[in-house]
């Protein structure tokens, strides 16, 4: 039996599900009975009711979010160094500060944050969703954080002032994007479509045909008449956008564009952790609670 086999057999004797986010390699994708973007996991994961434990084949906020939104549930990160460091950019103190200059204004959080900082926002957003959040504002004057471009993309789409916090939050993965290598992709297909991801900065954006969550950018793909697709995101969306679309053709717009924090989950890793029932990702109930009005506040819009 090979490895894959042994965790599907595991995962039947543990009653557990695997859910896995479109960057996670081909390998974890491929056994899991889930693969989408930050929305759609925290939703499987509010909506689960027959496992007992939840594999998170992603990174630490992303099981941190389901464990706030099924705490009975046992969420296991197969690999604990897995952090995004985008979330580790903003601090509860930070928040506070920005809080007391503009007292007015709500704040609202993308997913990439500690639940510590969650638990201190009025409603948090996805990529998928930042827009209609921030529409559903009763505000023009609004505190964001931690990713700068995203608040410029919201900004842009809905005239609304969004305020960062931190000042310049960022993805060290979608800042290696330049429009220069679409330029240079696109002497050789010039009929390719850009997709990118709104972590990407605003000269990407720029070049871009489409702009969107992971889970939009494979939407937007299958349903394109298109064939050839430049892309702004992870490369790990490789194996999703390849599986669903086996005609089409795909080019990463940066080689080296590689989350190494989501590549941190092996099958080994993820082996071990379930068969021993590790990594066990706890919130403390004080913090889970606030920030499970904030989750729930974004599933409501
Ligand atoms: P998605 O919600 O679009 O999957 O994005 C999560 C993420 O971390 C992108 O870098
Ligand atoms: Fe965080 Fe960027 Fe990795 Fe997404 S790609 S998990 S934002 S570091």
């Amino acid at each position: 039996m090979d490895l894959a086999q042994k965790i599907l057999k595991l995962k039947k004797e543990k009653k557990a599900v695997i859910l896995a986010h479109n960057y996670q390699r081909s390998e974890i994708q491929d056994i899991a009975d889930y693969v989408g973007d930050s929305i759609e996991l925290s939703r499987k994961a509010a909506q689960e009711k027959d496992a007992e434990v939840i594999v998170f084949s992603a990174v630490d906020f992303m099981a941190e979010s389901a464990a706030i939104l099924n705490p009975d549930k046992k969420v296991l990160l197969p690999c604990l160094g897995a952090r995004c460091p985008m979330a580790q950019m903003l601090t509860v103190d930070e928040i506070k500060r920005a809080k007391t200059q503009y007292p007015k204004a709500p704040v609202v959080l993308y997913v990439n944050t500690l639940a510590s900082c969650k638990a201190h926002c009025d409603v948090c957003c996805t990529s998928a969703n930042a827009v209609e959040v921030i529409e559903s504002l009763d505000a023009e004057t609004i505190l964001f954080g931690p990713d700068k471009n995203l608040a410029e993309y919201v900004s842009e789409k809905t005239g609304k002032n969004l305020i960062s916090i931190p000042e310049n939050g960022f993805c060290p993965t979608h800042l290696l994007f330049q429009p220069e290598d679409v330029t240079v992709l696109k002497i050789e297909h010039p009929d390719a479509k850009v997709i990118v991801h709104p972590e990407c900065s605003s000269e990407m954006r720029r070049v871009a045909d489409y702009v969107g969550s992971t889970s939009k950018m494979c939407r937007y793909a299958k349903e394109s008449a298109d064939n050839n697709f430049i892309v702004g995101t992870e490369e790990g969306i490789f194996h999703r956008l390849r599986k669903e679309n086996p005609k089409k053709n795909f080019y990463l717009a940066y080689e080296g564009a590689i989350c190494p924090n989501m590549k941190l989950t092996t099958l080994e890793r993820l082996y071990s952790a379930l068969k021993e029932e590790k990594n066990v990702v706890r919130v403390p109930q004080s913090v889970a609670k606030k920030a499970r009005a904030s989750l729930e506040r974004m599933f409501e819009i």
